[in-house]
């Protein structure tokens, strides 16, 4: 049994081998019906930040294994509203479930918890800092339109300060040879020194960038983020960079052979009218996100499919 808490941890091997599950699933229709693989076993699916997709999608997935999706949604929903400290409730979950997703908002919350319990952990989101099976699923994606993710060209553009799927993302890119990766930001949100450090450690060859039109004709693939107003610790600041970037149509329209990827919710940094161009991914990543956490959650478990 395995965490899936830190996608710098999960090397290119485990990346592919969870790729050929997530294919076997699909070619197998297993994530259309349920099947009998995790029968009897409790997974606890603990939501202390709102979600739509993560947390849909995980139960979606928990189901079709054949386990039983134990879900939290909420800090009121659990003994955390009375006082419990958060080591308690996680020993709980260590005592009644067979396995924790977690989506918390303090960076480093899965680690932590991965360390105090002896069930599996799969990071669902923590904070600002990473959310590693959002970039299975951006990864995937990536490799199921373009059939690769070595010696492709890259645009990650928005809030690379705040937003842990474009942390995750790039770290993920850092096991895979892509050709070049362009940071595109305004100046607020530029990735944080760390971040940048480590990027540069790990090898990725990256460009900073402050000027998408810049860039665009440069890229295979665009990965747009949302500006995270939730994380700003001075809400004049975010007054300050809100509607400062925007992929249009117009941007991408003579581009035949691009992809547009966002993990999603969208505010208004993405034209609508993309939606129906063949350049559109994000709905793609939608749709890989029951197989492929099929995929960790069986893989975590030490289930081979
Ligand atoms: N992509 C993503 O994490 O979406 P949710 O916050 O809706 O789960």
């Amino acid at each position: 049994m395995r965490d899936f808490v830190d996608i710098t941890e999960i090397d290119r091997n485990i990346i592919e081998h969870l790729f050929e599950m997530s294919d076997m699933i699909i070619n197998r229709h297993m994530h259309i019906r349920k099947n009998n693989i995790l029968d009897g076993k409790n997974i606890i699916l603990a939501f202390f930040e709102p979600s739509t997709r993560t947390r849909l999608s995980f139960e979606i997935a928990v189901k079709r294994l054949g386990a039983d999706a134990l879900t939290v949604v909420g800090e009121e929903a659990v003994s955390l509203s009375k006082g419990e400290s958060f080591g308690d409730t996680l020993r709980m979950f260590d005592i009644l479930g067979d396995l924790l997703v977690l989506r918390h908002k303090y960076d480093g919350a899965a680690k932590y918890a991965a360390e105090m319990v002896k069930i599996p952990v799969i990071n669902a989101g923590d904070g600002k800092n990473q959310h590693p099976t959002q970039a299975i699923i951006d990864l995937y994606t990536v490799y199921k339109r373009l059939g690769q993710i070595d010696g492709l060209n890259y645009a990650v553009v928005g809030d690379l300060r705040y937003a842990r799927t474009a942390h995750s993302f790039l770290l993920a890119l850092t096991h895979f040879e892509p050709k070049n990766v362009y940071l595109v930001s305004p100046p607020q949100l530029k990735p944080s020194e760390s971040l940048i450090a480590e990027l540069r450690e790990r090898g990725l060859q990256f460009y900073l960038s402050e000027n998408l039109e810049e860039v665009i004709d440069m890229v295979d693939v665009i990965y747009v983020t949302r500006i995270q107003k939730e994380r700003f610790p001075d809400p004049e600041e975010y007054e300050k960079v809100k509607g400062s970037y925007r992929l249009t149509y117009e941007m991408i329209k003579n581009r035949k052979d691009i992809i547009v990827l966002h993990p999603l919710p969208r505010v208004d940094e993405l034209d609508t009218r993309i939606d129906n161009t063949q350049a559109a991914a994000y709905f793609d990543q939608v749709r890989n996100a029951v197989p492929v956490r099929m995929s960790v959650v069986a893989w975590s478990a030490g289930v081979e499919l």
